[in-house]
C-alpha cells in the first residue's frame, strides 16, 4: 500500500505508548473527599457508597493514615452534625464536627493539605444551602452564614476552603472576611459551575442533606446550559476564587473543557457521589472491570482540561499511578 501516515507505529509497544501521551496524571493532583460526622467509636460505611465510610473525630485519624501510605496529600472534609437547626448554626460553630476534626487532623497529620467544603446544606433542618425566606433561599444573609463558616474553619486549620453552595457572591463575601481576619494567604476553589444534578444522590445520603422539600434549581445550575458555566467561572474568579471547579465530572466534560480553555486559574474536576456509586455497583454485578473504568474516567477527566481532580477513588488511582497503569 502506497501509504507513508501510520497512526498505529506510535501503538506498537508499551513503552512507546508511554513515551507519546499526551495526558500526564499524578497522585500530587488528586483531592480525596471524606466525611467526619459528630460522635465517637463511628466508622459506618455509607450504604450506597461501598467502601466510603462516615468517621468520628477518633476514627479519622486511621483513615487519614491509609491515605498517606496511599500517596494522596490532599483531602476534602465533609461535616455531618449531630444538632441540625434552621439557620445551620453548627456549621460555625467553635466546636462544629468539622472544626474540631480540623484541629485533631492537623495535630497528627500536619503535612496533608486540608480543604473544607463550605456549605449550610448538611447543617440546616430544612436541608437547603442556606436561610430559608418562604421556600426560597434568602441569597444575601446566606452569604454571611458562609463567610462565618469558611472563617471559623480557616480559624480551625483549614488550609483552602471550597464554598459549593452557589449562592451570589459568596467568593466575595469569604474573601472579604478571611482577609479582614489576616487570612490573605488563604486560597479559595469555587464550586463555581456547579449543576443541579441527579448525581449527587449517594452524597445526601450519606450527609443526610437531601432538601426536605423542592430542589436546588433555584441556585445550582440547569445542566442544558454551557455558556452560563464560564459566566460562573469568570464571575467568581473576579471575585477572588484561586481555583475553579466543575461539578459533576463525567458528563461534563465538555464544560470543563470549554472553562480550562477560558480561564488563566487551575480547573478542579468533582466525580461525584453518584459516579462513585454507578462504577461500584457495576462492577459488583461483574459488569464492568472497576479498575479500568477508574481509570478511564479520571484521564478523560484530565484530558478534558482539569487540573485538579476530586475523587472517592483517590486512593486506588494513587496505586495505580505508581504502578504504572496510567500516569
Ligand atoms: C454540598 C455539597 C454537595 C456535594 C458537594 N458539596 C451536595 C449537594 O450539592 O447537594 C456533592 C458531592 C457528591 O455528590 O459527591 N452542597
Amino acid at each position: 500500500m502506497d501509504m507513508v501516515i501510520r497512526p498505529r507505529r506510535l501503538r506498537k509497544t508499551e513503552t512507546l505508548r508511554k513515551m507519546v501521551r499526551e495526558t500526564r496524571v499524578s497522585a500530587s493532583s488528586l483531592i480525596y473527599p471524606m466525611f467526619v460526622i459528630d460522635g465517637e467509636g463511628i466508622e459506618e460505611e455509607i450504604p450506597s457508597m461501598e467502601g466510603q465510610y462516615r468517621y468520628s473525630v477518633d476514627r479519622m485519624p486511621y483513615a487519614l493514615e491509609k491515605l498517606v501510605q496511599a500517596g494522596v496529600s490532599n483531602v476534602m472534609l465533609f461535616g455531618i452534625p449531630a444538632h441540625k437547626d434552621e439557620c445551620g448554626s453548627q456549621a460555625y460553630a467553635e466546636d462544629g464536627i468539622v472544626q474540631r476534626a480540623l484541629r485533631e487532623a492537623k495535630r497528627q497529620f500536619p503535612d496533608l493539605y486540608y480543604i473544607t467544603d463550605v456549605c449550610l446544606c448538611e447543617y440546616t433542618s430544612h436541608g437547603h444551602c442556606g436561610l430559608l425566606k418562604g421556600d426560597y433561599v434568602d441569597n444575601d444573609p446566606t452569604v454571611d452564614l458562609l463567610a462565618k463558616t469558611a472563617l471559623s474553619h480557616v480559624q480551625a486549620g483549614a488550609d483552602m476552603v471550597a464554598p459549593s453552595d452557589m449562592m451570589d457572591g459568596r467568593v466575595l463575601g469569604i474573601r472579604q472576611l478571611l482577609d479582614e481576619n489576616g487570612y490573605v494567604e488563604t486560597p479559595i476553589m469555587s464550586y463555581a459551575v456547579k449543576y443541579a444534578s441527579a448525581f449527587y444522590g449517594p452524597f445526601r445520603e450519606a450527609a443526610g442533606s437531601a432538601p426536605s422539600f423542592g430542589d436546588r434549581k433555584s441556585y445550582q445550575m440547569d445542566f442544558h446550559n454551557r455558556k452560563e458555566g464560564i459566566k460562573e467561572a469568570l464571575l467568581d474568579i473576579d471575585e477572588g476564587a484561586d481555583i475553579i471547579m466543575v461539578k459533576p465530572a463525567m458528563a461534563y466534560l465538555d464544560v470543563i473543557r470549554e472553562v480550562a480553555d477560558t480561564v488563566d486559574v487551575p480547573v478542579a474536576a468533582y466525580s461525584v457521589s453518584g459516579e462513585y456509586a454507578m462504577v461500584k455497583a457495576a462492577a459488583k454485578m461483574g459488569w464492568i472491570e472497576e479498575d479500568r473504568i477508574i481509570c478511564e474516567m479520571a484521564v478523560g477527566a484530565f484530558r478534558a482540561g482539569c487540573g485538579v481532580y476530586l475523587t472517592y477513588f483517590a486512593k486506588e488511582l494513587a496505586q495505580y499511578i505508581k504502578e504504572g497503569r496510567i500516569g
